[in-house]
């Protein structure tokens, strides 16, 4: 099959790479000249485990190129794939900006040739669909195409496995014929018998919506029991286990922390809020969801305030990691990105390690941190070591020597990475988070 993807940011670099690991001919195209430079040159713009060898091996096999020009593959394409950011709207309503959607659909219209499907890619609200191709046929009135919505659930950091190994595949569309060309470029995916939902769009540009607000919701839900464990001094660990063991309920999404953020869930549960009410309809539990996960990173704030003797003013504070989540290096609504400046308005001194993100953070963070090179930097004559995020190397440090570069023994650990009886042991001021035993 021949494939346009229009959009080189995350979702449209991963599926392009994919498609052509699948087999498929793809074409990236992005309006960024300097993108498509780096690309051509092998550099990619994003960190993704494995990313850059199914970049290069593909580019060199001829099956995946990248350039400006819309026209140079759109004529010959089976299907077009619109994977264009749909970032909040600047209006700060909450709403999906769908310019770059819109302004694609205009941008393609004119070089459609033959029959050709085009796939939106992007995280949309119900009905941007139908809004697409009326923009299409407007501005190419003999354009022969069908719409259809095939939303991405890749995690970050494992972008590359779950797009070839996905639990499942969800194709909206209104035609038999835009059916078997999806299912004619998943047809590899038929292999590991990856199950293949088919269904309306309307019903598919929601499905993401709801995916991932449920799984915000789960995060939410046992960040406030974990709150609750440490009220009544109970493990929010074993709990979670515990409750994961029920098939029904299911171990994944149950660890608690400092909050989820990321490039999706925030934006996500935002937009699904405003298309409910637009319609007149309600979804007060990823209402909820939303509100707790804010409060939940402000509570942070508050334990490590705590943790260090009830002020923060003049102490200095050793910070393990700010992305959002490991193996990425992405920062947005990273909760470093909250945290971080409450403690530094009341006069802490932050120093900071992330394996990653240290140059994104530079953008995100207000200046003065000192940026340093791993986590014994960071905690040298610190007064506590905060453990941000989960990365592999911070999950085996040598804790003896943390423990004497630190002023004082305070680790407080908000992916309760490591066990509180061994940290205690160790002689450790230790505070997970729903730790409460
Ligand atoms: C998410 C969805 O998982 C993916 O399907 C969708 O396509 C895009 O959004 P991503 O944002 O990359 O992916 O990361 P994910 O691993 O889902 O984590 C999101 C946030 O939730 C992170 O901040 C993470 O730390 C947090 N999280 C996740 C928890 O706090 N606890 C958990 O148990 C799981």
């Amino acid at each position: 099959m021949n494939i346009t993807m229009i959009g080189t940011g995350y979702v449209g670099l991963v599926t392009g790479t994919c498609f052509s690991e699948f087999g498929h001919h793809v074409t990236c195209v992005d309006k960024i000249p300097e993108k498509i430079e780096k690309l051509l040159q092998g550099e990619i713009p994003i960190y993704e485990p494995g990313l850059d060898v199914l970049v290069e091996k593909n580019v060199k096999e001829g099956r995946l190129n990248f350039t400006t020009d819309p026209s140079e593959a759109i004529p010959d394409s089976d299907a077009v794939f619109l994977a264009v950011g749909t970032p909040t709207s600047r209006r700060g309503d909450g709403y999906a900006d769908l310019t770059y959607v819109f302004e694609a659909a205009r941008e393609i219209a004119p070089y459609l040739k033959d029959y050709t499907v085009i796939v939106n890619k992007s995280t949309v609200p119900v009905g941007t669909a139908r809004q697409v191709a009326r923009i299409v046929k407007e501005s190419n009135p003999d354009a022969d195409f069908d719409m259809a919505s095939n939303p991405e659930f890749l995690r970050e950091g494992a972008a590359i496995n779950d797009f070839m190994r996905p639990d499942r595949v969800v194709i909206g569309v209104e035609s038999q014929r835009a059916e078997e060309v999806l299912r004619d470029i998943y047809r590899p995916l038929y292999l590991i018998e990856t199950p293949i939902v088919c269904t309306t769009i309307e019903t598919a540009e929601l499905t993401k919506y709801a995916a991932n607000a449920f799984l915000a919701m789960k995060i939410s839900f046992i960040n406030e029991i974990a709150n609750v464990c440490e009220a009544v001094g109970a493990d929010v660990t074993a709990l979670a286990k515990a409750i994961g063991m029920d098939g029904r309920i299911g171990p994944k999404f149950l660890h608690p922390g400092p909050g989820y953020g990321g490039s999706c869930f925030p934006k996500d549960t935002l937009a699904l809020l405003r298309i409910v009410q637009e319609y007149g309809e309600n979804v007060r539990l990823v209402e909820a969801a939303v509100e707790v996960n804010a409060a939940q990173k402000a509570r942070m704030v508050k334990k490590i305030r705590e943790a260090i003797g009830g002020s923060e003013t003049g102490k200095t504070i050793a910070f393990l990691g700010l992305t959002f989540k490991p193996e990425t290096d992405d920062m947005r609504e990273a909760p470093s990105i909250t945290i971080i400046p409450a403690l530094m308005e009341k006069g802490a001194r932050i120093k900071a390690h992330d394996p990653q993100g240290m140059e994104e953070a530079k953008r995100y963070l207000p200046d003065g941190i000192e940026y340093v090179k791993n986590a014994y930097e960071a905690c040298k004559d610190a007064d506590a070591a905060v453990l941000m995020t989960e990365w592999n190397q911070y999950r085996s440090l040598d804790l003896e020597r943390i423990k004497r570069l630190l002023k004082q023994p305070v680790f407080i650990d908000l992916r309760n990475v490591y066990d509180p009886e061994t940290m205690k042991r160790l002689g450790f001021r230790y505070t997970g988070v729903g730790r409460g035993v």
